[in-house]
C-alpha cells in the first residue's frame, strides 16, 4: 500500500489525527507528536514551510498490519517471507515517479521542515531519512541514518561504523554518491530497518513484501523508491563534524561524535509532498527499530527447537528486550532458545522465554508466567561482558570499540521434572472462569 493509500484509509478509519492549527516544527511539533504519541497525525499548516508533515504511521502494528494487509500475528512471517526471497523492483521512467514530479531550485534544506526536538539538540534534523548508497563490493544498501541540517545544502550525518553505510563509505577513497530519501510507504520502512546480508537489497525485500518501483536519480546512479515523497541527492563526503546532542531511542542524549558531512546537489519531490517526521524515542521509532529484529531472531530460536512468536517490547526500548514464545518439547528448550535469540539480534540484552499459553505482547501476561514458572536459582541465566548495543546508556563505551554489556535471559516456561514433560502440568495451568454475558446482570 502506497503512503497515500495509507493516510486515505487512516482517515477512512478515523485513525488519522488532522491538525489544522499553524504549527511551528521548531520545538513546537514535537510535543504535539509525542502527546498523540500512538496516532498518525497530519499537520496540514507547517509555519516556515509550505510542505505538511505526518507523524506516527508507524506507532501501531495495526498500522501496519493494514498496510500490508494481514493480521498483526502474522506480521513476523511476513516480514520473514520476504526477508529470505527478495524480488528485484522495477525500474520506471521519470513520468512514473512522483518523486521527481518536482525539481527544487536551487537545493535548499530549509524550505523542508526539519524538527527541533529539544531546546538543548543541536539544530533541526531529518529522522525519518533512508539513505541510499551502492557498496563498490556488494551493491545498493538501504538504512536509517538520522540528518543534522548544517545549511541549505549540507547535513551531518550519523552513520553507525560497521554497517553498511560505514562501510561502503570506508572503501571510496572520493564522495560516496547517497540518495537520502524521506516519506515512504510503510512497508519500505520496514525493509529498510532490516539489516540482511551484503549483497542483499532492502529495496528487494520491500518489492516482496508490496509493489515498490524505483527510478534512477537524476545527478547519480542510484535507485529510489518513486513512490517517495522527497529525494535529496548528493554525496556523503570524508570531511566530519560534530552530530549532536541528541536524544535517542531510549529517550537519554545519545554522544555527541564527529560524523560525516553530506553535501546535497538536487533536491526532487512530489508536487504537494508530505514531509514525514519520526519522533526519536516515540512508538514510530520503537517498532520501527524493534519489528524488523523479529523475524531475525524467530529463525535463529527455530533453528533450535519450535518457536511460536517473538514480540520485542516497548518498554525495552523495542531493541533491547525480548519475549520469545516456543512450543517446548525437551526440558532444556527454554535455555536453547534463550542463548539462540542473542545470536538473532546482537544488541539484545534481556529475554524472556513463554510457553504458547501467554500473550507475548501483554506484558502483565509475561510477568505472570515470570510470577509462577520461573525460578532465579534454575531459570536464570547471565553472560558477563557481551558485545552489546552502542544505545545503552548503562553499556561500557569506548570510542572506536563495540560497546559491551552483561545479558539476562529468563526462562519463564512451564518446569519439566520429567524428560518428557511436566507432571504437575494443571498447577501451572490458568484457571479461566467460564465466559459471562455480564448485559444480563448490567
Ligand atoms: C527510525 C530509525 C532510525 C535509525 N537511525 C539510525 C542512524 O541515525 N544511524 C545509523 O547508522 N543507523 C540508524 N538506524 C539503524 C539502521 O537503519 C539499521 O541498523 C539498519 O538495519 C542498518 O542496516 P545495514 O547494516 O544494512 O546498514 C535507525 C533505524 C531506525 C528504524
Amino acid at each position: 500500500m502506497t503512503l497515500r493509500d495509507f493516510i486515505a484509509e487512516a482517515q477512512k478509519l478515523g485513525l488519522l489525527i488532522d491538525i489544522n492549527k499553524r504549527v511551528d516544527p521548531n520545538l513546537e511539533m514535537a510535543p504535539v507528536i509525542a502527546a498523540l504519541d500512538g496516532r498518525p497525525v497530519m499537520f496540514n499548516d507547517v509555519a516556515g514551510s509550505e510542505f505538511r508533515v505526518l507523524s506516527g504511521q508507524c506507532s501501531d502494528r495495526r498500522h501496519f498490519a493494514l498496510a500490508l494487509g494481514c493480521a498483526i500475528d502474522d506480521l513476523v512471517f511476513r516480514l520473514a517471507d520476504a526477508y529470505s526471497s527478495p524480488q528485484t523492483p522495477p525500474l520506471v521512467s521519470r513520468s512514473d515517479a512522483p518523486c521527481q514530479q518536482v525539481v527544487m531550485s536551487p537545493p535548499d534544506l530549509q524550505r523542508i521542515p526539519f524538527l527541533t526536538h529539544y531546546p538543548d539538540d543541536a539544530g533541526p534534523y531529518a529522522t525519518a531519512a533512508i539513505a541510499i548508497v551502492n557498496d563498490p563490493d556488494s551493491g545498493p544498501n538501504v538504512s536509517f541514518h538520522r540528518c543534522l541540517r548544517l545549511d541549505a545544502t549540507h547535513l551531518a550525518a550519523r552513520i553507525v561504523e560497521r554497517r553498511g553505510t560505514d562501510s561502503a563509505l570506508k572503501k571510496t577513497p572520493g564522495d560516496l554518491p547517497v540518495a537520502i530519501c524521506i516519506g515512504l510507504p510503510l512497508h519500505v520502512l520496514l525493509a529498510a530497518s532490516m539489516a540482511p546480508p551484503p549483497g542483499v537489497d532492502e529495496l528487494a525485500i520491500a518489492n516482496a513484501l508490496a509493489p515498490t518501483s524505483v527510478v534512477r536519480c537524476l545527478t547519480n546512479d542510484l535507485h529510489v523508491p518513486a513512490e517517495a515523497e522527497f529525494v535529496l541527492e548528493g554525496r556523503i563526503t570524508h570531511r566530519t563534524v560534530a552530530e549532536g546532542p541528541f536524544v535517542d531511542l531510549t529517550e537519554t542524549w545519545d554522544i555527541v561524535r564527529q560524523q560525516p558531512v553530506i553535501e546535497i546537489d538536487c533536491i526532487t519531490h512530489r508536487r504537494d509532498a508530505i514531509y514525514h517526521a519520526l519522533l526519536p524515542g516515540m512508538l514510530e521509532h520503537k517498532l520501527l527499530m524493534g519489528m524488523p529484529r523479529e523475524p531475525s531472531i524467530y529463525a535463529a530460536v527455530n533453528a533450535v527447537c519450535t518457536c511460536r512468536n517473538v514480540s520485542i517490547t516497548p518498554g525495552g526500548a523495542s531493541w533491547l528486550h525480548a519475549v520469545v514464545q516456543i512450543d517446548k518439547q525437551h526440558a532444556d528448550d527454554g535455555r536453547k532458545a534463550a542463548e539462540a535469540a542473542f545470536r538473532g539480534h546482537g544488541s539484545l540484552k534481556h529475554v524472556v522465554v513463554v510457553d504458547g499459553d501467554i500473550d507475548l505482547y501483554d506484558p502483565h501476561d509475561v510477568e505472570w508466567a515470570i510470577a509462577t514458572r520461573f525460578q532465579a536459582d534454575r531459570d536464570l541465566m547471565v553472560w558477563e561482558d557481551q558485545p552489546s548495543s552502542s544505545l545503552d546508556p548503562s553499556a561500557t563505551h569506548v570510542p572506536g570499540q563495540k560497546s559491551r554489556s552483561a545479558k539476562m535471559a529468563l526462562d519463564a516456561t512451564i518446569p519439566w521434572d520429567r524428560p518428557d514433560g511436566c507432571t504437575r502440568l494443571h498447577e501451572f495451568q490458568r484457571v479461566p472462569f467460564p465466559k459471562a454475558d455480564v448485559s444480563e446482570y448490567l
